[in-house]
């Protein structure tokens, strides 16, 4: 069975999302949501999920190696960012290289970098009278939004579209293709995995 650690602190649609998608089967796990903010709605899903969450602040991401610790000692096969925010520290890139994959809700490389998130995003998106949007999945490396693209999604952006509206629907994007990706990236690795080993005959 493969594990995965979530990272979220927004509402947690997609955490839910996920958890429901592997609910059946005995093919994935979720480790724990970690979280940088005690408000979130993500922590309230989680316990009713019964998945285990942490909630984090900035000296234990980036002043120590608290989190680097607990995520070594979990091992992840995936780390699967879902509605966060912060930069990854570089050290914990290097400890998971292209094992750490990121949402974004908008077509990268447009949209994308510090201060684009959620509602920011489908503001300028609507603002610059663009006709599309959607989804992108990357891998996350040191450069904000920049990683390598795993898959893309579209969408229409409608005319009276509000921020909230043009939200609903990336977020039924998100839903629809978000588990089914991070199968295939798990499914992808296991494959890597077996042609090192037939390599190595
Ligand atoms: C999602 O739309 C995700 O793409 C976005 O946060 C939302 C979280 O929703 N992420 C970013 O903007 C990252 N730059 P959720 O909490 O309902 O899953």
């Amino acid at each position: 069975m493969k594990g995965i650690v979530i990272f979220a602190s927004g509402s947690g649609s997609n955490v839910q999302r996920i958890a429901e998608y592997f609910s059946t089967g005995d093919t994935l796990r979720i480790l724990g949501i970690y979280c940088n903010r005690a408000d979130a709605r993500v922590l309230e899903r989680a316990k009713n999920l019964h998945i285990p969450a942490l909630v984090f602040g900035k000296d234990e991401f980036y002043h120590s190696d608290e989190i680097l610790d607990r995520l070594k000692a979990l091992a992840p096969d995936l780390i699967v960012l879902a509605g966060f925010l912060w930069k990854v520290p570089e050290k914990i890139i290097r400890a998971f290289p292209q094992r750490i994959i990121n949402i974004h809700p908008a077509l990268l490389p447009l949209y994308g970098g510090k201060g684009m998130y959620g509602e920011h995003v489908h503001r300028a998106v609507i603002a610059n009278g663009e006709k599309q949007s959607g989804i992108s999945i990357h891998y996350v490396d040191e450069n904000y939004d920049r990683g390598a693209l795993i898959m893309q999604e579209k969408c229409e952006v409608l005319p009276g579209d509000t921020p909230e509206t043009l939200a609903e629907r990336i977020h039924q994007l998100e839903h629809a293709h978000f588990p089914a990706t991070i199968e295939q990236v798990l499914l992808q690795q296991r494959n890597t995995a077996c042609d090192g080993l037939r390599d190595a005959k």
